[in-house]
């Protein structure tokens, strides 16, 4: 069977729910509310509790996107989980999902992409559903960034959250679909965001733990530079291939890292604000589940409707960037 149009049935969102203060940080590291809230955006951060995995989070989610598409968890195909903080490194966080949703009849997998995770893992599972391979699959960004994150280091503790959003994608019946894609990767940026401990490189070990090796290291600057300049060229890419102008996106949601990138985004496409969905002062920078917490959120809020033609655009470790042209 081909299928020549993939939509998005429904949208799952979990995030925990221990919120972390711009003021709180200010007690734990040299920092203060007015410099984080100008250069980033972010007020607040949700953080897992002790115990609680990215699969916990990534589950319920997953639940939520279930129960909104009508659907039971032996009815889905594919379960993709995007992620840069699974459980452990193996089974994949997807296969631990599998298991907690009972999703007996899915094959599962992890994909690392880290920010861009949501929106490569929405271009895998689509070509699955347009071949015909599958009839459904459950896609999910999920994060415990906490876990990795350095306490201690000013430059990215104010920075990452944790959550989990979930979508429903299968074949389109009705107007839903997916428009156009782009995906795009350079390694040779590798050691401007990474973790470099635990790993085969660095197995974990004491000097490992000495030195901090566990938590992600980020050279900020260059990682704002490029990020916004692939941003803007992969999605100039997707709108080419959709056979739109910026001007056609009814919402543009991108991935939350920095409300001065989103802002440049925004003004190269010269879209008003109204047209760009933001809610990094909420829950900072979830990484792969940044997206698709934020489309979950502007569909519950009915700010996006069926028929809206969405705009989403990522970029992350890798470094990876991508894009996307959905008719809702
Ligand atoms: C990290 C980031 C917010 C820093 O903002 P910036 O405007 O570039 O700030 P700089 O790195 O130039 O630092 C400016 C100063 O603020 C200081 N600073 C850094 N973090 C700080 C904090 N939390 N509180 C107070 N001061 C801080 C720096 O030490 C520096 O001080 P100096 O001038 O005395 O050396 C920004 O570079 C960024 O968002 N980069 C992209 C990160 C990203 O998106 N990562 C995830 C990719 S998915």
């Amino acid at each position: 069977m081909s299928v020549a149009h993939i939509e998005i049935k429904s949208t799952g969102v979990y995030v925990p729910e221990k919120v972390l203060t711009n003021i709180e940080l200010e007690k734990m590291v040299d920092t203060s509310d007015e410099w984080i809230t100008s250069r980033t955006g972010i007020s607040t951060r949700r953080i897992a509790v002790d115990g609680e995995a990215t699969s916990d989070l990534a589950y319920k989610a997953g639940l939520v996107a279930l129960e909104k598409a009508g659907m039971t968890p032996d009815e889905l195909e594919l379960i993709i989980v995007a992620t840069i903080t699974p459980d452990m490194f193996f089974p994949s966080t997807g296969c631990i999902v599998q298991d907690k949703l009972g999703a007996k009849n899915a094959v599962a997998m992890d994909i690392n992409a880290a920010c861009s995770g949501y929106i490569f893992s929405l271009a895998i599972g689509s070509r699955f559903l347009e071949t015909g391979t599958y009839k459904n699959a459950l896609i999910i960004g999920a994060e415990k960034l906490s876990c990795i994150t350095d306490w201690k280091d000013r430059n990215t503790c104010v920075l990452f959250g944790d959550g989990a959003g979930a979508a429903i994608i299968t074949p389109s019946n009705g107007e839903g679909k997916l428009l156009a894609f782009d995906l795009g990767s350079d390694g040779s940026y590798g050691d401007l965001l990474y973790l470099p401990g635990g790993g085969s490189r660095n197995p974990a070990s004491k000097e490992t733990v000495e030195n901090r090796l566990h938590y992600i290291k980020m050279d900020g600057n260059p990682v704002f530079k490029i990020a916004v300049n692939k941003m803007m060229a992969t999605f100039k890419k997707s709108l080419k291939a959709a056979g739109l102008k910026p001007d056609d996106i009814s919402v543009l949601i991108t991935h939350q890292a920095n409300l001065r990138i989103i802002e440049a985004l925004r003004s190269f496409l010269k879209l008003p604000k109204e047209k760009v969905f933001v809610n990094i002062e909420k829950y900072g920078n979830t990484s792969a589940a940044s997206i698709g917490i934020a489309l979950h959120e502007a569909c519950e809020k009915k700010i996006i409707k069926r028929g809206d033609i969405i705009g989403l655009a990522a970029f992350g470790g890798g470094l990876t960037w991508g894009s996307a042209i959905i008719q809702y």
